[in-house]
């Protein structure tokens, strides 16, 4: 149970009305939802604002010129994201404005800023730790607060980057369940022990008759 508020939902589904009964069935067990390009394409913001007390990590992974994402993070700083992610591999340039935007706005709003976050390489790719590390080093380096990588890696970013960070791991699976898509897969106990602060799951929920329970045979 303990591990609970470090549990980030995926709300991987069509629609708004599948996205709120999923949210029904988990809070308040779970704070966090994850609203990625499915269900943001399908129904915009109105999901981030259906439960008050619940924080929603807008995963819609950046990448394209500095001032297209800029104004896009401005956006998700308006609807009060407590997470964002973008792609480190968008470059410096990129970050940096991200970041000025986040905190440009969240100033003006007298709000605290969200959290940028920065995928390395994808968990349903294959990835030599060694590029995840370049690639956190490099986000980090621009400011962003942590990195999304997974857990295969997260051990390394922890003895290597001496410094403050997140670390939020995706491709979570019990042991011996189908990965799907995912490449670099891990059980979220080992995921926490490599130093992952959040883990994201999505399928392994969404599948299950009883989310809560999957959820607590999970952690
Ligand atoms: O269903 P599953 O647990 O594999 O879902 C993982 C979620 O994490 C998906 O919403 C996916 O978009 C997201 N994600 C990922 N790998 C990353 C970043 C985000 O799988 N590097």
């Amino acid at each position: 149970m303990r591990n609970y508020s470090r549990v980030i939902t995926a709300l991987d589904v069509e629609d708004y009305a599948k996205a709120k009964s999923f949210v029904d069935k988990l809070y308040p067990q779970v704070k966090v939802f994850k609203v990625g390009l499915q269900l943001f394409t399908s129904c915009g913001p109105k999901i981030i604002r259906y439960k008050k007390g619940a924080g929603v990590f807008l995963d819609l992974k950046f990448f394209d010129i500095p001032n297209t994402v800029a104004n896009a993070i401005r956006q998700g700083v308006r609807l009060k994201t407590r997470m964002m992610t973008l792609h480190i591999n968008g470059g410096e340039e990129m970050l940096a404005a991200a970041l000025e935007a986040a905190q440009e706005e969240s100033r003006r709003l007298k709000i605290k800023r969200p959290l940028l976050l920065g995928v390395t390489v994808l968990t349903s790719q294959k990835a030599r730790p060694r590029a995840v590390l370049s690639l956190a080093r490099s986000g980090l380096s621009c400011g962003l607060d942590g990195v999304v990588c997974s857990a295969k890696e997260a051990a390394l970013l922890r003895s290597r980057i001496k410094q403050k960070f997140i670390i939020v791991t995706p491709g979570i699976r019990l042991k011996g369940a189908i990965a799907d898509d995912q490449k670099r897969t891990a059980q979220a106990s080992q995921a926490f022990a490599c130093g992952a602060d959040f883990i994201v799951v999505g399928r392994p929920l969404l599948k299950a008759a009883d989310p809560l329970r999957a959820l607590k045979e999970l952690i």
